[in-house]
């Protein structure tokens, strides 16, 4: 038979014999990967060598190995579906909260695994330094799947898992990152200064996350012009993943690997919402497949190696391997015990538990990319034959000792540290919850019953709830609480159903999501304080609005900072709506699931939150009102074309219609549906000549005085509670206000200046500090005068003079 048909013929009979391991495992209680490498070994075993061939190795197994998978073949097969998928699953806005914390612990856990590895090896060993540290990098990728397995078991917050999952993805990718450069060094043979390695592994990084947001990018515009094909829209997915891969590694020189884990992170933030419905559920089918295949085969052909690499171990190897295994030990304990307590003291991470930290130590599990890594090393000819042997033997030899030590003894470590159960307070919730549906499921079995004529016949105790288990006693706090968590989940819920029916943006659906995962966060942690706080987090600006702020005020840059407010006022109408809805919700499900105490705390949490919102509506409303209308009429605009649809679909499932008078009626709805997408302008009222129109001590001034004002002037936008003056500080310059109002705080209490007022006159006008606090009560839009200008306004402008100055002398009075 030729090599080709036995080489399928292998790989079909291993994917046979992997599915069968997964139930195994199961039944077992033992981790996956190590079944895996078991079975492997065991036919490593069976293949033999040489003479030594059995007919099953001969047929079965030998031609797996003489089909030769090159060294980049596990590179470029391989690698490119374990980090998509494993990119696929982050939640990215979430993440981009904590990135600076990630990726500090991404490359900080790498260079310090990788220094401490390398430097304990080599002189354990007394290997050369460079081959040491290159191994150090192999092992210094973590394995994703392993550690979030283990937080999603023990029902993490999901920020631990979210920190987590970055993590380990920016650490293999930095690790990859890495290793590539230094394999590149020890090939060429040439050392490289520290500033120029550092360059290159910073071009690496930045061009790897340029390319891979571009490329995903493009992929998202192509799907979004594939109009609706599930199978083609995977298809792009798929083959992005790997083109991207293949641009940066082997063409652009920059990382394929960052390039994939941010085009996959893209993907599931951006690109996600751009798919046709339902396809979602497919993609991620097809890529957890995908990574399923390129594990269970890297585990099985690295493990066939086992029996080659045994008969090569010698006695000093078993010293390497376990000088390894403690020296990553060490170095991740050091970044958990030393670097972590910083970060969290700056501010920069959330304090973890000792529970935690343990089980993410002993859990740093080595997984398939450690071994595609290594044996792409073990096929690369320009090594010397001896430096290849010894990074297979040390990195297999560590992969199976955390394999073979770690994993199975991470579940009782677990269970010693009772992070393996739910927590008492998630105990009673399921308790609560099975009392109450087993309560339903009786109350309908037994209408049924009675439908059926059957009632006699019913045993006496079916889905009745064992005695105890229905009072699972619960405390208020956790109750509520639980309440909480509840209500986090519909939000998430709402915001898919909301986009779905096409009533808001994705943006806008996204940042609903996020939101609500983070209150949940909140709530777990802390109940209704947590929550509360969360919420009032998430009215904070976003960064982008920050910056749009900044542009404006610098450079008086209006088109993106009204872009800002325009999605502000969307988000703040839309968490209104779901708001009202969570509300109705509390009263419809989840009072009778926490009890009418809980639901009334509950309910007020939910409160504040609608308070704060239409608090910072109303601010919005009072400024902009054309806007505000305009944006209330599309959405109810929006709404009602929903509905339409809704109603058409239902006609055509009771067929009343045709699906051609459906399509038709549709195609109209979709007609009138278009205009809907773009969003009505958003005027600032921050052009010069409308605002210097209202404030009226300029009316009697002339064109040409006018002018030169003009010149003056720059117009600034101050947000609701923003300060804008502060007592004592110096004053260069005064402000006149075209819309909105400002309070001055003169104690004991304020004044209120409105559109056509001005302010900070009495600092220049005097030489003295600032008298008094002036804070933004809404949006307002003020006229800035500097000093210098002030000084010839007035010269050359009695009138406008005398009026400031009596106004000054005035106010002066007052404050003293
Ligand atoms: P200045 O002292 O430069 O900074 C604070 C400003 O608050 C002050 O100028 C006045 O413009 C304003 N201010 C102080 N007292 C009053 C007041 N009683 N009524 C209105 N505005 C005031």
């Amino acid at each position: 038979m030729s090599p080709v048909v036995l080489a399928v013929f292998g790989f079909a009979t291993l994917l046979v014999l992997v599915s069968v391991l997964v139930p195994v495992a199961k039944r077992l209680d033992v981790p996956f990967t190590v079944l895996l490498v078991l079975v492997g070994a065991t036919l490593g075993f069976i293949a033999g060598e040489g003479d030594a061939q059995s007919a099953m190795g001969r047929y079965l197994v030998s031609p797996l190995g003489e089909l030769g998978i090159p060294a980049e073949g596990f590179l470029y097969i391989f690698l490119p579906p374990l980090l998509f998928a494993g990119g696929l699953t982050v939640d990215v806005r979430r993440l981009v909260d904590d990135i600076a914390l990630v990726m500090l612990l991404a490359i900080g856990a790498v260079l310090v695994c990788t220094a401490t590895v390398g430097v304990v090896l080599s002189v354990v060993t007394g290997t050369d330094l460079l081959i040491c540290l290159l191994l150090g990098a192999i092992v210094a990728t973590t394995d994703t799947a392993a550690v979030l397995g283990i937080f999603r078991d023990i029902g993490a917050p999901s920020r631990l898992s979210v920190i987590v999952e970055g993590e380990s993805l920016f650490n293999d990718a930095a690790a990859i990152a890495l290793f590539v450069v230094l394999l590149g060094v020890l090939t060429r043979k040439e050392m490289p200064g520290v500033l120029s390695s550092v360059g290159a592994f910073t071009k690496e990084f930045v061009g790897g996350m340029v390319l891979g947001y571009a490329m995903a990018k493009i992929a998202g515009w192509l799907i979004s012009h594939l109009r609706g094909v599930a199978v083609t829209e995977i298809t792009i997915s798929v083959a992005f993943a790997y083109l991207i891969f293949v641009l940066g590694q082997a063409y652009l020189g920059v990382s394929g690997i960052i390039a994939v884990v941010t085009a996959a992170m893209v993907f599931a933030s951006d690109v996600r919402t751009r798919l046709s419905p339902g396809t979602w559920g497919p993609l991620l089918t097809t890529w957890k497949q995908l990574e399923f295949w390129a594990t269970s085969l890297i585990f099985v052909l690295a493990a066939m190696l086992t029996p080659r690499m045994l008969g090569q171990l010698q006695w000093s190897d078993i010293a390497g391997i376990a000088a390894i295994f403690l020296s990553a030990l060490a170095a991740r304990a050091a970044l958990l015990w030393g670097m972590l307590p910083v970060l969290s003291r700056f501010g920069l991470a959330q304090p973890m538990s000792g529970a935690y930290k343990l089980v993410l130590l002993w859990g740093s599990l080595r997984g398939a990319i450690t071994v595609a890594l290594a044996l792409s090393v073990s096929e690369t000819e320009s090594i010397s034959a001896d430096a290849r042997r010894f990074i297979f033997v040390m990195a297999m030899g560590y992969v199976l000792a955390t394999l073979f030590i770690a994993a199975p003894t991470l579940h009782p470590l677990m269970k010693l540290l009772k992070l393996d159960k739910l927590t008492p307070e998630e105990r009673r919730v399921r308790d609560r919850v099975m009392a109450l549906s087993r309560g339903r499921v009786r109350e309908n079995l037994a209408q049924a019953a009675r439908a059926l004529g059957i009632a006699e016949a019913l045993p006496p105790n079916s889905g009745r709830v064992e005695g105890g288990r229905q009072d699972a006693w619960m405390s208020r706090d956790d109750l509520v609480r639980a309440g909480l968590i509840v209500l986090g989940n519909r939000e998430t819920e709402l915001s898919l159903e909301y986009l779905q029916r096409g009533l808001v943006g994705r943006h806008v659906a996204e940042r609903v999501r996020a939101d609500s995962a983070r209150v949940q966060d909140g709530a777990r942690q802390d109940g209704t304080v947590g929550y509360l706080a969360a919420a009032l987090r998430n009215q904070d600006s976003t960064w982008r609005f920050r910056l749009a702020h900044w542009l404006q005020r610098r450079y008086g840059w209006t088109g993106l900072l009204a872009e800002e407010i325009a999605n502000r006022f969307e988000f703040l109408l839309v968490e209104q709506m779901v708001l009202r809805e969570l509300m109705r919700f509390v009263d419809a499900n989840v009072a009778e699931l926490i009890g009418p105490d809980a639901a009334l705390i509950v309910k007020a949490a939910l409160d504040g939150r609608m308070q704060s919102t239409n608090n910072a509506i109303e601010a919005l409303d009072l400024q902009y009102t054309d806007f505000t209308r305009a944006m209330r009429g599309r959405y109810l605009d929006r709404l009602s074309l929903g509905l339409e649809e809704a109603e058409y679909r239902g006609q055509l499932d009771q067929s009343l219609i045709s699906s051609e008078v459906f399509e038709d009626l549709d195609e109209d709805r979709r007609k009138r549906q278009a205009p809907l997408h773009t969003r009505p302008e958003l005027d600032l009222g921050l052009k010069l000549t409308e605002m210097l129109s209202k404030v009226s001590l300029f009316a009697g001034l002339k064109g040409a005085d006018i002018a030169k004002l003009g010149q003056m002037l720059t117009p600034k936008l101050f947000l609701p509670d923003e300060r804008v003056l502060r007592t004592g500080d110096p004053g260069d310059r005064m402000y006149f206000i075209a819309s909105g109002v400002v309070d001055v705080h003169i104690a004991p209490n304020s004044v209120r200046l409105g559109s056509g007022d001005f302010f900070g006159e009495i600092a220049l006008l005097t030489d003295k500090p600032r008298n008094a606090d002036v804070v933004s009560a809404g949006y307002t839009n003020l006229l800035v005068l500097r000093r210098r200008d002030f000084e010839t306004l007035l010269r050359s402008n009695p009138g406008l003079r005398d009026a400031i100055e009596k106004a000054a002398r005035q106010r002066s009075q007052q404050a003293t």
